[in-house]
């Protein structure tokens, strides 16, 4: 391929580039940055990106490609493409073209790409679609680094400090077919790298076993690394599961009234404690992405922490629904479940190694604990004593 292929992405300190279809930090800067290096030639992007600018309208003054695989997509001022290879063909006569996100269009794309102008932005934000690491591929290396400079005073993310980072791929691939990139996200997604973590997996599925079939399959594309525990099975009395042999602790659900599942809740609530990292799996009928509130409550409450959550449509016959013959049929499909997948498998390659050194650190800190048991209350005050009054314990 002749025309050079750049990546262009704005990411927080855990690679995040985005949430519910925004973009997690606003810059005035990087925007403009954006606009300087990519006007007058070819973005590329997902549906899903160009439905998150404003009026879900086309960049202007730049050849837009957009992929999407519904067949009957059509959009003012915008090239549809329904496959990778169709973008590629769509650029082979440019000279230069830039990917603009969003996650899974980086993912596919990536390969074919020689550069990555990346602004890193110095924060942690809560994000459902993450930028892969280069700094953990040996492929990518850093050529320039821009001073860092403060997001400016007039701006909602002011003082927060970012960096414009470009990284060149000097083996890239220069014919698509060499890079074999791949079909859906699960594949895309999969590295030798992958830290060894385990993982938990609470979940409760009363409905139509929606949950019970991305947590499942979850736990088939993971063979060893995933444990799943149905709460229902769980003795009501006694709800705390021993969660310490674990990195990561998924809580899976379906939506019931806006909540999660009162026992998965009650069970969360006693086995769940500082310091632990949670993920979400939501399925639910409605339209609404956000759920699961709770979940980043109780982990607020057991002063655990909550770094992410996925959810996708599951079948839903409940209320008026059923008169219908039910909502979301045939979800999740298989779609929704390589979605899910890629998203833990970007969870875990994101987060997994500083869990595993956080993880190893409380394990240190249980077993000094437990030989230097804390002391009581009359010692407290002995202790205190002595150094009001300057004495020396006795040996
Ligand atoms: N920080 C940044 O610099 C930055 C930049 C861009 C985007 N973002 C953020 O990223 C998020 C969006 O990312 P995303 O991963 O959810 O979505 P996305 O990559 O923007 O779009 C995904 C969509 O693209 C289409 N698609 C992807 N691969 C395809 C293929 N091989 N063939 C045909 N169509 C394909 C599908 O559209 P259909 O569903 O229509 O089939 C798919 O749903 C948003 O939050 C956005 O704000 C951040
Ligand atoms: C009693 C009940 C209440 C529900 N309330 C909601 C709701 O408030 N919002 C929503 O999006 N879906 C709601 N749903 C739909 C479920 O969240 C959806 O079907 C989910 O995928 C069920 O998961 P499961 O099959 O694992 O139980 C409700 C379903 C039931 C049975």
């Amino acid at each position: 391929m002749s025309c050079k292929l750049s990546a262009i992405v704005a990411v927080s300190d855990d690679w995040g580039i985005g949430y519910e279809g925004d973009m997690i930090v606003s810059n005035k800067a990087d925007m403009r940055r954006f606009v300087e290096l990519t006007t007058g030639h070819t973005v590329i992007m997902g549906r899903r990106t160009l439905d998150s600018f404003p009026g879900g309208r086309p960049l202007k003054n730049r050849r837009n490609i957009v992929l999407t695989r519904d067949a009957s997509f059509e959009r003012e001022g915008v090239e549809v493409v329904h496959s990778v290879d169709e973008a590629l063909d769509a650029i082979a006569d440019e000279d230069e073209a830039w990917v603009i996100g969003g996650e899974e269009v980086y993912r596919q794309l990536l390969p074919f790409c020689t550069v990555a102008e990346v602004t890193r932005t110095h924060c942690l934000r809560l994000a459902d679609t993450h930028f892969p690491n280069l700094d953990e591929d040996d492929a990518w290396e850093v050529v320039s680094e821009s001073e860092p400079a403060l997001i400016g005073a007039d701006e909602e993310d002011h003082g927060i400090e970012y960096r414009f980072v470009t990284y060149r791929r000097p083996a890239a691939t220069d014919e698509k077919e060499d890079a074999e990139p791949a079909s859906d996200g699960q594949q895309a997604t999969e590295s030798p790298k992958r830290p060894q973590i385990r993982t938990m997996i609470l979940y409760r599925s009363k409905h139509h076993g929606n949950t019970k079939k991305v947590v499942d399959a979850l736990a088939k594309a993971f063979p060893g690394e995933i444990d799943t525990l149905d709460v229902a099975t769980v003795d009501k009395k006694n709800p705390k599961v021993d969660l310490s042999p674990y990195h990561l602790i998924g809580i899976a659900s379906g939506i019931y009234m806006g909540e999660i599942d009162k026992d998965l809740a009650r069970v969360m609530q006693a086995s769940v404690g500082t310091g632990d990292f949670v993920f979400s799996l939501l399925t639910y009928g409605g339209a609404s992405k956000w759920y699961g509130k709770d979940i980043d409550g109780i982990c607020r409450a057991t002063h655990a922490n909550f770094l992410a959550g996925h959810g996708c449509p599951g079948f839903d016959t409940w209320g008026p629904y059923k008169l219908m013959g039910g909502m979301n049929k045939g979800r999740p499909n298989d779609e929704d479940i390589a979605d899910m997948i890629a998203w833990y498998d970007n969870l875990v390659q994101g987060y997994g190694d500083p869990l595993i050194n956080e993880y190893e650190k409380r394990r240190r800190r249980a077993a000094w604990e437990a030989e230097h048991p804390d002391p009581t209350m009359m010692d407290k005050l002995k202790n205190t004593g002595r150094h009001l009054f300057g004495r020396k314990k006795k040996q």
